[in-house]
């Protein structure tokens, strides 16, 4: 589905990604953790083509992505739910989830858009009380929930979340990793990018560990959560049984 091999990028001079190479398989749920500044989200954005690679290779289904526009990369099937959400705030939930559904629109009509907005509905079925609320309204696990429909509106193949846990309480973590679990079960192949490690491996299939811009760790989700270094830095456990 997406395979990265031996990518380099960053911003003017500042090489932030150093020779990164992973890859997510069809119906897999992979994360990759690290700490604040490892480069999660250049490495998203590269891959959406807000940033420019330096070097190495980006391969969406199989086709190299270099050179497209973000717009071209959404369009191929590869959506972003971004860091912090991004809701449109002084538009509405059902207007938010509509713009979600541009692309979808142009590829198979307003029917199509309008079953698609049910099927968001129905997963998120807080968003269907709250149709016509502004978005700017909603609570912080309302517009997490709402960031995801809106990047589930273009039917992707493949749907990446940049820490979609950050800043919400425990309980409603649990809802956000639920939904994100039942996604991979209907079919969905999901990058997610998440600094709460413990909640991201308990999910995940597989994981990588991503420290100032490398990958130092990679592997089957549950061995990471059992590997002394992962839980020595990002599981806050100091000593080990
Ligand atoms: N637009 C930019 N221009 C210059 N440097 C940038 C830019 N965006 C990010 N950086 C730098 O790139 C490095 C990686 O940042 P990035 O946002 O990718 O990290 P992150 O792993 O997503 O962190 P966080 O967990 O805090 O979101 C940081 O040192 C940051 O200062
Ligand atoms: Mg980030």
């Amino acid at each position: 589905m997406l395979r990265i091999k031996n990518l380099d990028a960053g911003y003017g001079k500042l090489r932030v990604l150093k020779n990164i190479s992973l890859h997510v398989d069809p119906g897999e749920i992979v994360t990759i953790i690290g700490a604040n500044g490892a480069g999660k989200t250049t490495l998203l954005h590269t891959i959406v083509g807000l940033v420019n690679s330096a070097a190495g290779e980006i391969q969406f289904q199989q086709k190299c992505c270099s050179g497209l526009t973000s717009q071209q990369v959404v369009a191929s099937g590869c959506a972003l739910v971004p860091e912090g959400r991004q809701v449109f705030a002084s538009m509405s939930v059902e207007e938010n989830l509509l713009l979600g559904g541009y692309v979808l629109q142009r590829n198979a009509g307003r029917a199509a858009v309008l079953r698609e907005l049910e099927y968001q509905y129905d997963l998120f079925p807080v968003l269907r009380e709250r149709r016509e609320q502004l978005a700017g309204t909603l609570s912080g696990g309302e517009q997490q929930m709402l960031a995801m429909g809106r990047a589930l509106m273009s039917k992707p193949k493949l749907v990446m979340m940049d820490e979609p846990s950050t800043g919400l309480a425990p309980l409603i973590v649990r809802d956000i990793f639920s939904i994100i679990k039942k996604l991979r079960e209907e079919g969905n192949t999901v990058l997610l990018i998440e600094q709460n490690a413990k909640a991201a491996l308990g999910i995940a299939d597989r994981g990588y560990v991503m420290e100032v811009g490398k990958i130092i760790l990679q592997g089957p989700a549950e061995g990471l959560l059992i590997n002394r270094d992962v839980q020595r830095a990002y599981l806050g456990r100091e000593k080990i049984d």
